[in-house]
């Protein structure tokens, strides 16, 4: 059955809806949590020590961390696979030797695809950068998230980096929220207009959210 569902089309497409949802919802509460650093290194920085904590004393220290980590990684993972696999039968299908030698996808097919390839690179770096420290700028510091992140955008490259990835979150979350919905059956003709709007809101609220960090550090905000 589940390899049925897993081989059609519609439930690769399927998988790549949830698997999406669940990484959007990630990123809303990353976005959130990440405005604390208009705070203050004070409660920014304890803020990130309560998500090792969060559960305690039910949950040992890092245990409910780690269970998001697993969530998003299988998400992540799920996502990557479907989409490659999606793209490969897409290829497949094509009529090539019709009209044009090489029939060329769709722009928003494409912006996807690079969209996805971006950002999959961007988290790799993202990570060595934040959390493990071993490409970061400064004198990494665990525990003192505040002041690693003021040292990320006090480079030109780390601005960049940064930069670009959060235009290509919310181009990938424009598209992407549209399209899960009409995967999951939401789309309707009358509905269609609103979830345009929901998704154009979504993406931009986030970029801008998110663009808010660099720019806070860029401009003294936050220093
Ligand atoms: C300006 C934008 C961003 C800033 C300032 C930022 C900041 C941070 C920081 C400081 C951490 C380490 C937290 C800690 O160890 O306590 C972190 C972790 C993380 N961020 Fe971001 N982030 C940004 C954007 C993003 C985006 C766009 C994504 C996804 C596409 C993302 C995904 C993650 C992930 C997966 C983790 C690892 C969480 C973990 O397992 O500990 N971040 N981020």
């Amino acid at each position: 059955m589940a390899r049925t569902v897993w081989d059609s089309t519609v439930g690769k497409k399927t998988v790549m809806a949830v698997s999406g949802i669940v990484m959007l919802l990630y990123l809303v509460a990353h976005m959130i949590g990440n405005l604390k650093i208009f705070f203050g290194a004070g409660e920014f920085n304890h803020y990130a020590h309560w998500l090792r904590t969060v559960g305690e004393p039910f949950m040992h220290y890092e245990w409910t961390l780690w269970i998001v980590r697993v969530v998003l990684v299988v998400a992540v993972i799920a996502h990557a696979v479907s989409a490659y696999q999606l793209s490969r039968r897409d290829i497949k299908a094509r009529p090539s030797k019709y009209v044009h030698k090489k029939a060329r996808a769709s722009y928003a097919t494409r912006t996807m695809r690079w969209g996805g390839i971006i950002l999959a690179l961007f988290i790799v770096w993202h990570l060595l950068d934040l959390t493990t420290g071993t490409v970061h700028s400064g004198g990494f510091e665990t525990g003192k998230p505040y002041q690693n992140v003021v040292d990320t955008f006090s480079t030109w490259y780390g601005n960049v980096i940064y930069i670009v990835a959060m235009l290509a979150v919310g181009l990938h979350i424009r598209h992407g929220f549209w399209s899960a919905a009409q995967t999951l059956g939401i789309g309707s003709r009358t509905r269609d207009r609103a979830l345009k709007t929901t998704a154009n809101a979504l993406a931009l609220l986030l970029t801008a959210g998110f663009l808010a960090v660099p720019v806070g550090v860029m401009t003294g905000v936050v220093s």
